[in-house]
């Protein structure tokens, strides 16, 4: 299938790896326009331009409510306007119950969950003048399960879906869904450090690790095999698309069945 998302317009921050990349790369075959974000501008310029004209890179640290109205703006003056914004960025979180510090605190939270709650302001700021539009908040099972993310991962994470839900219902009227998804466990530089500590090794040392990553994870589905970028991207078109037209304030589980039963199948 192809054009499911032809004339719309997306922004999907994180992209510079990872579920963004795969998400940004589907969004353009399937007809959209798509400004992507991140901090590391030569990654995300050389992902914008293997592209093509269709996709454009924004420099945007979701830590800070001015960089992503910025985003949103600058994706307006590039592409007219704003159908779909997935709030993706996000990075594995700092300190355990016993350690946490308010700078942990402040990090996790501004991140996780001040990321998803300036995107949804500055979203529904242009959407709604539109007549309608897409939210997409990346959550997690952590949201949902003991033991699938760090502490205050998980509880920014429950935070995000809980906010999905309220934002679904105060933006509906508008013509606006907002949906999350909660990915299981996707093989991505989350689980070695995270795009930020991927950027300091080589291409062949992330390679060995992916690699590793897929078979250890592909063990601890239900469905044998590791969650991949690209389950999740298609999960985000199925929710911008017009496929999910009647779908709001929910939140769609993508785990092969990892949260229904966790389990560890025996090596080979
Ligand atoms: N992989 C999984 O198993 C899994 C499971 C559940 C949920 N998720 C969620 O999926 C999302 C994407 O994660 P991923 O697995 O694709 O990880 P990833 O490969 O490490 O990618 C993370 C992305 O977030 C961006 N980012 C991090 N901090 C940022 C900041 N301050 N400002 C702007 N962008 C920032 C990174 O870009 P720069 O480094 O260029 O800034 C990168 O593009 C996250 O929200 C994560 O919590 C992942």
């Amino acid at each position: 299938m192809s054009n499911r998302l032809a004339d719309k317009v997306a922004i999907i921050t994180g992209a510079t790896s990872g579920i963004g990349e795969a998400t940004a790369r589907l969004f353009i075959e399937e007809g959209a326009k798509v400004m992507i974000a991140g901090r590391t501008a030569d990654k995300g310029e050389a992902i914008a331009e293997s592209l093509g004209e269709h996709c454009a890179f924004q420099r945007a640290d979701v830590l800070n409510e001015r960089d992503i109205e910025a985003l949103v703006d600058a994706t307006v003056s590039r592409f007219g306007r704003v159908d779909c914004l997935f709030n993706n960025a996000g990075a594995p979180d700092r300190g355990s119950l016993e350690t946490v510090t308010e700078e942990d605190f402040d990090y996790s939270l501004r991140l996780l969950l001040g990321s998803v709650v300036f995107g949804i302001k500055h979203a529904a700021r242009i959407m709604k003048p539109q007549g309608g539009g897409v939210i997409i908040n990346n959550s997690s099972i952590a949201a949902h399960r003991f033991g699938q993310g760090g502490y205050l991962y998980s509880a920014a994470k429950a935070a995000v879906s809980q906010l999905t839900r309220n934002a679904g219902v105060q933006l509906g009227p508008h013509g606006i869904r907002v949906n999350a998804i909660s990915p299981g466990a996707i093989a991505t530089p989350i689980f070695w450090g995270g795009s930020a500590r991927a950027n300091t090794l080589a291409d062949e040392d992330n390679a060995r690790k992916l690699e590793k990553l897929e078979r250890n994870l592909a063990r601890a589905t239900p469905l044998p095999r590791s969650g991949v970028a690209d389950d999740i991207a298609q999960a985000a078109l199925f929710l911008a698309s017009d496929a999910g037209s009647f779908i709001n304030s929910h939140d769609l589980v993508v785990d092969g069945g990892r949260i229904a039963q966790f389990f560890e199948r025996p090596a080979e």
